[in-house]
């Protein structure tokens, strides 16, 4: 079977011996996971989405993709957590790592922004600078539809789209992602008709990668969803083999279980490839609101080496031995540079001559993960032959798969977040949120909202049944002279 990803455990410190302990609760919990999955109610949609993906609803998201990419020099994508890092990982990753900076004749899709991840006015006022004149479409993305942070800009940039574009202009531009029916995000689009997509009921947002919360963003930046897809539906496949013997996914699973119970409680998702830089960040929030609950869970971060070599790598190298590391490994680099020789060589890098610049940043990732291994750090390696769509949707589906089995091992519930909850019910009573707006009041804002975006509707209505008044009356007065005159007539035969 081809290995395109594939996970190596030598340099972890434990042998296939160790952890085939836990093949039987690795096979019980596949199982459960798997059966749970037929449940529409389970969060676990995830599981067989690459197989059972909507075939219309992607065709409709191509469509929309390309009119954005027809009509459009920035594509914002309004969204935050799950409903933002997957996109952002998957476009940095298969892009060109100045892809925004490009001029655009040669980057030829839009340029994409992320707003409504933070709240920072300076972030917003920045990006208003930077979109400037230019044609703008919106992506705004909530599976709950009433998060703060991308509500906010949702409403900052959808007055900016209507100032420059009027009511009608604006709303072909703006597209919702999120439920099916919940939530006021839906309401808006409904009442609005935005074109809009779903996220299925039952995948949570950290999960949601593979639906249109990132495929909409993706497709736009030109990259080949389909392709991306077929990746994780190898992997999805690949991975239904319940035999932890063959199963690399499961392994890494086990693995990092193994080491927490052994005092290491803190992962660093490493990568020697600047472009995977969101890769990471989609990583540390997946394993991090699906582990860390209930007093457990491994603590996920990340470094770029050799970038944090210089930085962090004091720490990893002799600080507390608590930390373990998974190397991602893209084998094959889709570009290289050669040492020229120098006659001076007064760098004294004459030694390097002829070798290509990955080589070299090889050596550097053996050299590190020797250092660290005889450190006390354990390392794993998830190698990949090429970064492209196919292993990055195969390496997608194999860290969701994983985090799935290893909270389940953990005794964790991985799909949900209770703890994020706690900073938002604090922020709210510090901003003095009222507790639920009445029904009455929604209807009547939006009943003024209806009466201003159709002020122009209704004007031409006004004017029309104006006219169609004074058609009426005419109407009238000639049906009341037929009348006068058929009665005159019959008065007349009568009289005779
Ligand atoms: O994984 C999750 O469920 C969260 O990180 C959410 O994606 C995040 O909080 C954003 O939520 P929403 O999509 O409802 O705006």
């Amino acid at each position: 079977m081809i290995q395109n990803v594939k996970l190596d455990f030598k340099h972890s410190k434990l042998t296939e011996k160790d952890f085939m302990q836990y093949a039987e609760e690795v096979a019980e919990a596949h199982d459960e996971l798997h059966k749970k999955s037929k449940d529409k109610k389970e969060p676990l949609g995830w599981i067989d989405l690459p197989t059972k993906y909507d075939k219309k609803e992607l065709e409709k998201l191509k469509k929309a993709a390309k009119k954005i990419q027809s009509d459009s020099e920035v594509l914002l994508v309004i969204g935050i957590g799950g409903s933002y890092l997957g996109a952002r990982a998957v476009i940095e990753a298969l892009t060109h790592t100045f892809y925004n900076y490009l001029p655009k004749e040669q980057r030829k899709t839009p340029q994409i922004l992320y707003v409504g991840n933070n709240l920072s006015p300076n972030y917003i006022n920045d990006i208003i600078d930077l979109i400037g004149n230019r044609d703008l479409s919106i992506n705004v993305i909530s599976k709950s539809g009433t998060t703060t942070e991308p509500a906010i800009a949702f409403r900052i940039f959808r007055e900016l789209l209507e100032n420059k574009y009027g009511l009608k202009e604006a709303k072909k531009r703006i597209y919702v992602t999120t439920d099916k029916k919940d939530g006021a995000l839906k309401q808006i689009a409904d009442q609005e008709d935005y074109t809009t997509f779903v996220i299925p009921s039952n995948i949570g947002g950290r999960y949601s990668v593979l639906t249109p919360v990132g495929l909409l963003p993706i497709a736009t930046a030109g990259i080949d969803i389909d392709k991306l897809l077929e990746g994780a539906r190898f992997a999805e496949e690949k991975y239904l083999d319940k035999n932890l013997k063959y199963n690399d996914c499961y392994k890494y699973a086990v693995i990092r279980n193994m080491l927490y119970k052994n005092q290491k409680g803190v992962e660093i998702l490493v990568s020697y490839e600047p472009k995977l830089h969101y890769i990471i960040e989609w990583w540390k929030q997946l394993f991090g609101e699906s582990e860390g609950k209930g007093g457990k869970g491994i603590y996920p971060t990340g470094a770029e080496f050799t970038t944090d070599l210089h930085s962090l790598g004091q720490y990893i190298q002799e600080g507390r031995r608590f930390l373990f590391e998974t190397t991602i490994n893209i084998k094959e680099s889709a570009t290289d540079i050669k040492i020229n020789q120098d006659e001076d060589n007064l760098d004294e890098l004459n030694y390097l001559t002829n070798k290509g610049l990955d080589e070299i940043n090889k050596k550097a990732m053996e050299g590190v993960i020797k250092a660290h291994e005889d450190g006390d750090v354990p390392n794993l390696i998830i190698t990949m032959d090429k970064l492209n769509e196919y292993n990055l949707g195969h390496l997608i589906y194999f860290f969701e798969l994983a985090c799935a089995m290893s909270g389940t091992l953990l005794g964790v519930n991985p799909f949900n977040q209770p703890g994020v909850e706690k900073y938002k019910s604090n922020m709210f009573e510090l901003l003095g949120k009222p507790q639920k707006i009445k029904e009455s009041s929604k209807k009547e804002s939006r009943t003024k909202k209806e009466n201003k975006s159709t002020k122009e509707d209704k004007t031409k209505k006004e004017s029309k049944s104006s006219k169609e008044k004074e058609i009426n009356k005419e109407n009238k007065v000639k049906e009341e002279k037929v009348k006068a005159t058929k009665r005159k007539t019959s008065k007349g035969k009568h009289a005779e």
